[in-house]
């Protein structure tokens, strides 16, 4: 069932919003050759310690980390791991954070030291498929609008969109109905409404958008092993438009 937030239940995730995304200023000042996912990881762990939260994460379906830290082709949940991180890479962190109870879920994706061209606009262009997804989370919209905006918007440059992963709802669980397809065409699907809160999150990709799963069950990988990156608000559907959560 999609349920309708109050304006409190509003305000208390976007409490846990700012907490999250002061934790990834800290990330970005982090990211550099030679560090790990792990130290990366536990400093996330501690710092919503500090700031009174927990990881949403952690044990959710046996799930072991506080982030997923996924690597150059590893589109989403790749596990914190000890293997330093090299100049060139590109890595995507993704948490949710619980802060009284409200959550609010947000993935970024950083480059490690000096990165190539192509990186730099695979970037770029997948934090535009955000901005443009998250332009149409308006009262009145259709789910398919936003899917269609980051689609037709992505793909004529050359690089294209994950399906097996979408957006979510999202309240006092991490995942609630509806699914926010990060493709597809406009004007098709639910309509949206006041005080829905949702994730919008493309995965994009470098080269095919097709994926396969490790062996761990869990960490998807491009099926050619390029490039994929992705960045991810919590976001509430408000009379005054969309409202990001997860960004001060
Ligand atoms: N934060 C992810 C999302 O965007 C969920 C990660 S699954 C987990 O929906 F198991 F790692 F928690
Ligand atoms: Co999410």
């Amino acid at each position: 069932m999609i349920t309708l937030k109050t304006e409190r239940e509003i305000s208390l995730m976007h409490e846990a919003g700012k907490l999250l995304a002061s934790c990834h200023r800290e990330i970005a000042k982090r990211i550099k050759p030679g560090v790990t996912t792990l130290e990366i990881d536990r400093f996330v762990e501690q710092f919503l310690a500090e700031n009174g939260a927990t990881p949403e994460q952690k044990g959710y379906k046996g799930y072991q980390f506080a982030t997923c830290a996924s690597v150059n082709d590893e589109i989403c949940h790749g596990f914190p791991r000890k293997t330093e991180l090299k100049e060139g890479d590109i890595v995507t962190i993704d948490m949710v954070v619980n802060l009284n109870g409200a959550l609010a879920d947000s993935a970024w994706t950083y480059a490690v030291g000096e990165i190539s061209d192509k990186s730099k606009t695979l970037l770029e262009v997948t934090k535009n498929a955000l901005d443009k997804g998250i332009e149409q989370a308006l009262i009145g919209n259709r789910l398919g609008d936003i899917g269609h905006a980051i689609q037709s918007y992505v793909e004529p440059q050359g690089f294209s969109v994950v399906r097996e992963f979408t957006g979510h709802g999202i309240g006092p669980t991490m995942h609630e109905p509806p699914q926010i397809l990060h493709y597809g065409p406009a004007g098709k699907g639910l309509r949206l409404k006041e005080g829905m809160v949702i994730t919008i999150e493309p995965m994009i990709n470098e080269g095919v958008w097709q994926s396969k799963m490790d062996d761990n069950g869990w960490t998807a990988r491009t099926m050619d092993g390029k490039l994929s990156a992705q960045y991810e608000h919590t976001l509430a559907i408000t009379k005054n438009g969309p409202l990001i959560l997860t960004e001060q």
